[in-house]
């Protein structure tokens, strides 16, 4: 059975199941949310050391005002609300993504989420904010050449938000739509991608136990036969 240390996802549909349901997208978005704490739980029972959540991407800004400033209430929100609980369950909170773009109140909230949360071993979560996998790369070869290193594939990697974090085992994108949207390009080379028909909010604790079974029954060959 192929052990699980990493799951990437990709929480799409909050908007379709808003407005299907609800009569607005923000209202899916708060949906999504009650997913992603079942989900949390869930990643703990399993003994899974990393889960990275697609919450925002850099393309995000597209969208109407109100609906980023909802996405950002409701993130306040839950950090200011959540954090006891994720100290009691030794969650580590990690950003990935650049912070610059944020008020200055919204860095503050966030590095000091991750600084109160920075040494929990239990499970980590990366919230990917502001992130968009080209703009990490740029990132990542400005610091390189910076610092005067050499353009390798082992500088790359230790360079990108997610240095220190091993690759995602697998991907998982909700909503029913088969793409990447610019989400861990480099870090998902071997990555196994699970699309699921559901819309987040409606995506429940036993389908995340399927795909994850699913999973452990691949046979994985990273390119070999
Ligand atoms: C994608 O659905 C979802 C997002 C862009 C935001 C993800 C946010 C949450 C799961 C809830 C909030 C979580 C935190 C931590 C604040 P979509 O809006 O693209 O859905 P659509 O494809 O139906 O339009």
């Amino acid at each position: 059975m192929n052990p699980i240390k990493h799951v990437a996802i990709i929480m799409d549909g909050n908007g379709r199941w808003g407005i299907k349901n609800k009569g607005t997208r923000n209202l899916g978005h708060r949906a999504g949310l009650n997913t992603l704490e079942s989900i949390i739980k869930e990643t703990l029972n399993q003994k899974i050391k990393y889960l990275t959540l697609y919450t925002f991407s850099t393309e995000n800004w597209k969208r109407p005002k109100k609906e980023i400033s909802f996405l950002f209430t409701l993130l306040e929100n839950f950090l200011q609300k959540k954090i006891n609980s994720l100290v009691k369950n030794k969650i580590r909170l990690n950003i990935i993504g650049n912070k610059k773009k944020f008020s200055a109140q919204l860095q503050k909230l966030l590095s000091d989420s991750e600084k109160k949360t920075n040494k929990n071993k239990k499970l980590q979560i990366n919230l990917a904010l502001n992130y968009g996998s080209k703009e990490e790369i740029l990132n990542t070869l400005r610091i390189i050449i910076k610092k005067k290193h050499k353009i390798t594939e082992k500088n790359i990697t230790e360079n990108l938000y997610t240095k220190n974090i091993p690759n995602p085992d697998l991907l998982i994108r909700t909503g029913n739509t088969h793409r990447l949207s610019n989400f861990l390009l480099w870090q998902i080379a071997y990555t196994e991608i699970f699309f699921e028909k559901k819309l987040w909010p409606d995506f429940k604790d036993k389908d995340y136990r399927k795909i994850l079974n699913k999973f452990r029954l691949l046979k994985r060959n990273f390119g070999a036969i």
